[in-house]
């Protein structure tokens, strides 16, 4: 296939093709995602928790994220990939950001993700206008675990859907051009979706998102103890680690994953 540019994925949005997201961290399976035909690689901050065994994002350092960058580009050929700020990173300013960006993106990632919205919508604005493509993150945003008391659904109230909304649309007016929702419920997440210029990948937000994005590790049944409920087990059925990429794929390709009654909130 040929190499998925933000272009592409703009085409894929406003055709209404869903845009398949996959963790991923290292060369090997940076190979076999591609093969698959995972659309963007996100080298995400749950590197911390997935590899190093930490029970939050926030030990992660913007060396350790260059470093599984660098080992992700290595393996891969076609995929779009994107690398996530780490806490710390860019919440001092946004000059900070372009810094911890500039490294990512010399590193290898094609785009850059960080949490949260509102006083985020300066930085985005900043780093967009300087050749960075920015990939927002809201509903739960793990860097804020301790914050929020807990990885609990977002955007429940009217108050809190009101203002998720609103931080959406000023994300996007500020130039992300993607954007995680992430434990939003599914008739919020879907409003935001069709009301924002951004792609909206979701994570236990909706099938009507633009994109779909989950774990490697969970998807994959790698990981102990119980699971979030918009976690599907791709391994379930399936002979081998490509063939349930390859499942996953296709099911959010169809909107078949996620299935909101099972999945969503
Ligand atoms: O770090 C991560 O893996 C993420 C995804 C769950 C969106 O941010
Ligand atoms: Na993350």
């Amino acid at each position: 296939r040929k190499p998925v540019t933000l272009h592409r994925i703009r085409e894929m949005q406003a055709a209404g093709e869903p845009i398949t997201m996959l963790t991923c961290y290292d060369a090997s399976f940076a190979k076999l995602l591609d093969a698959a035909g995972v659309d963007t690689l996100l080298i995400g901050d749950s590197l911390g928790m997935v590899l190093q065994g930490r029970s939050s994002t926030l030990p992660v350092t913007l060396e350790e994220t260059a470093y599984h960058i660098r080992s992700v580009q290595a393996g891969n050929r076609n995929a779009f990939v994107l690398g996530d700020m780490p806490f710390g990173s860019y919440q001092e300013s946004k000059e900070q950001a372009m810094r911890s960006a500039t490294v990512l993106m010399q590193a290898g990632a094609q785009m850059v993700k960080l949490e949260g919205g509102g006083w985020t919508t300066e930085t985005v604005r900043f780093l967009v206008e300087r050749g960075v493509p920015v990939c927002a993150h809201l509903g739960l945003t793990p860097q804020s675990v301790h914050a929020i008391g807990g990885y609990r659904i977002q955007g429940k109230s009217a108050d809190g859907a009101a203002t998720l909304k609103q931080h959406a649309k000023e994300l996007s007016d500020a130039g992300a051009a993607m954007c995680v929702l992430e434990l939003v419920p599914a008739a919020l997440a879907k409003e935001i979706t069709q009301s924002v210029a951004m792609a909206t990948i979701g994570i236990g937000a909706s099938n009507a998102c633009s994109g779909q994005v989950l774990v490697l590790h969970d998807m994959l049944n790698v990981t102990q103890g119980k699971l979030p409920r918009f976690v599907r087990n791709f391994m379930d059925g399936a002979p081998s680690i490509k063939a349930a990429i390859e499942a996953y794929v296709a099911a959010v390709k169809s909107r078949t994953f996620p299935d909101d009654a099972v999945h969503g909130y």
